[in-house]
């Protein structure tokens, strides 16, 4: 099926290259030419997973295209999906204003009967705004094609960002119109076939909510267990005890229960806020959400004031960050927590020096230079003559560092473990001073 994708990013971009895996003709349009450049090369401009193999593999075999020429990928298009940012506002609320552009450009180019796919996360309503806005350019035109708005939100992961895509967990179409939902069965069947019933056909506004639960569930339980990690620091008791001892309920489960710096990447922080701000518009109070979204904000203080406390005054201290980017296996640094901790160091005088496999770059050009901050692509290069190791970002090339080496050549031997991934009983025999989150550290060892 020939199908047209416009934004190519994190989404649209894994969209794109996965549906051409399977055979289906798509042409990924975006207006920033240089990355539409790149694409063209067969060079991706994200760090993730097995994209770029996979994206050459299918330009190689002419069912990949890439180009800023929306009204050229919309020949003889059956579906197009919008797949572009929606950015926080300052009011909370998603700026829908990319999605808008992109119904209005598909309105003024388009020459036949087409399904139109808002991929993107975005409000109740957005569907009926799409469908309004092109109702108005085709009136404007003076033409009339039959055209079908769906919604489809995306639940991929990134950093597993493929894999959930060729094996997804379930795909949400939302129609109004059930007539077209034989080509969404044709789109999706190669990655169901094992059980078609993970397509969920319902209306729109459900569709368009799903997405916004899903994320604010998540965040809830995380910000839920840093809470409980903070009371475990108080009350003696070993917040991944705990967490396993939860998560074996299986009405729990196991998974999105650890303590760490609190979340960020760029859904959870925005998708919170837009749907507590959805809550308000109905005059509906998410009080549990509003919860949810300061706790995380607290947390990103409260590790920084964990460093900070030790330290009693960090002027002049050498704090060597491992992890910028929100999450291992992306390169993506939007709301990480890192820029929070890097910030509030630098501002109490410390130096920063960082190191992320795949993160610099990007964190390089969101965070800017500033004094006293240094980057090196040597994760033990930063460490000579460190006072204080902090890992915010749990790649697994952190996992099981060389404690000796590191040891040898740090000023003072002091970790700030911020995703509870060393073992504290080890790192405090072998003499360092060892922080954790909600677990026994070197301010109160029980083992
Ligand atoms: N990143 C994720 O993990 C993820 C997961 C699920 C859902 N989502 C949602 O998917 C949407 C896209 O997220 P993303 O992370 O891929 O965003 P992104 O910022 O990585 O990519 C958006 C792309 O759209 C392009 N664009 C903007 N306006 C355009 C226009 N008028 N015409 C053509 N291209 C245009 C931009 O140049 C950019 O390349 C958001 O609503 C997001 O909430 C993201």
């Amino acid at each position: 099926m020939r199908l047209a994708i416009v934004g190519t990013g994190y989404v649209g971009l894994v969209t794109g290259v996965c549906l051409s895996e399977v055979g289906h003709d798509v042409t990924c349009v975006d207006l920033n030419a240089e990355k539409v450049q790149k694409l063209k090369a067969g060079v991706c401009p994200i760090f993730e997973p097995d994209l770029e193999g996979m994206m050459r593999r299918n330009q190689s075999h002419e069912r990949l295209h890439f180009t800023t020429d929306l009204k050229a990928a919309l020949v003889e298009a059956k579906v197009v999906f919008i797949a572009v940012g929606t950015p926080e506002d300052e009011d909370g609320s998603a700026d829908l204003s990319h999605v808008k552009t992109v119904a209005r450009s598909i309105g003024e180019s388009i020459d036949h009967d087409i399904i139109v796919v808002v991929k993107s996360t975005v409000p109740v309503g957005t569907c009926d705004m799409v469908e309004s806005v092109l109702e108005e350019v085709l009136k404007k035109r003076d033409v009339a094609f039959r055209i079908t708005v769906a919604s489809n939100p995306e639940f991929l992961k990134e950093g597993a960002a493929v894999d959930d895509f060729i094996k997804p967990d379930r795909i949400i179409v939302g129609l109004n119109d059930l007539s077209v939902s034989d080509t969404f069965q044709d789109i999706y069947n190669p990655f169901i076939l094992d059980d078609p019933g993970r397509l969920l056909i319902m209306d729109r506004r459900s569709s368009e909510l799903s997405k916004y639960g899903a994320n604010a569930m998540l965040a809830t339980r995380i910000s839920f267990m840093n809470e409980l990690a903070i009371l475990c620091e108080k009350v003696g008791a070993n917040v991944d005890k705990v967490r396993i001892a939860m998560g074996a309920d299986p009405r729990i489960g196991r998974k999105f229960l650890h303590a760490g710096p609190g979340y960020g990447g760029s859904c959870f922080p925005k998708d919170v806020a837009a749907l507590i701000r959805s809550g308000q518009t109905q005059g509906v109070e998410l009080s549990v959400l509003k919860g949810v979204f300061s706790a995380n904000n607290r947390q990103k203080e409260y590790v920084f004031e964990k460093i900070e406390r030790h330290f009693g005054n960090l002027k002049g201290k050498i704090v060597a960050i491992w992890g910028l980017t929100f999450k291992p296996g992306t390169d993506d640094v939007r709301e990480t927590p890192s820029r929070v901790i890097v910030k509030r160091l630098l501002k109490a005088g410390a130096s920063v020096r960082c190191h992320d496999p795949e993160g610099i770059k990007n964190f390089r050009m969101e965070f800017g230079e500033a004094a006293g901050l240094s980057y090196s692509e040597q994760a033990y290069e930063i460490l000579a003559g460190a006072d204080a190791l902090v890992l915010v970002t749990e790649w697994s090339e952190y996992r099981r560092p060389n404690w000796d080496k590191i040891g040898g050549v740090m000023a003072h031997k002091t970790v700030f473990d911020l995703r509870n991934q060393y073992d504290a009983h080890d790192l405090i025999s072998r003499g360092f001073h060892y922080e954790c989150i909600g677990r026994p550290d070197s301010k109160r060892y029980t083992r």
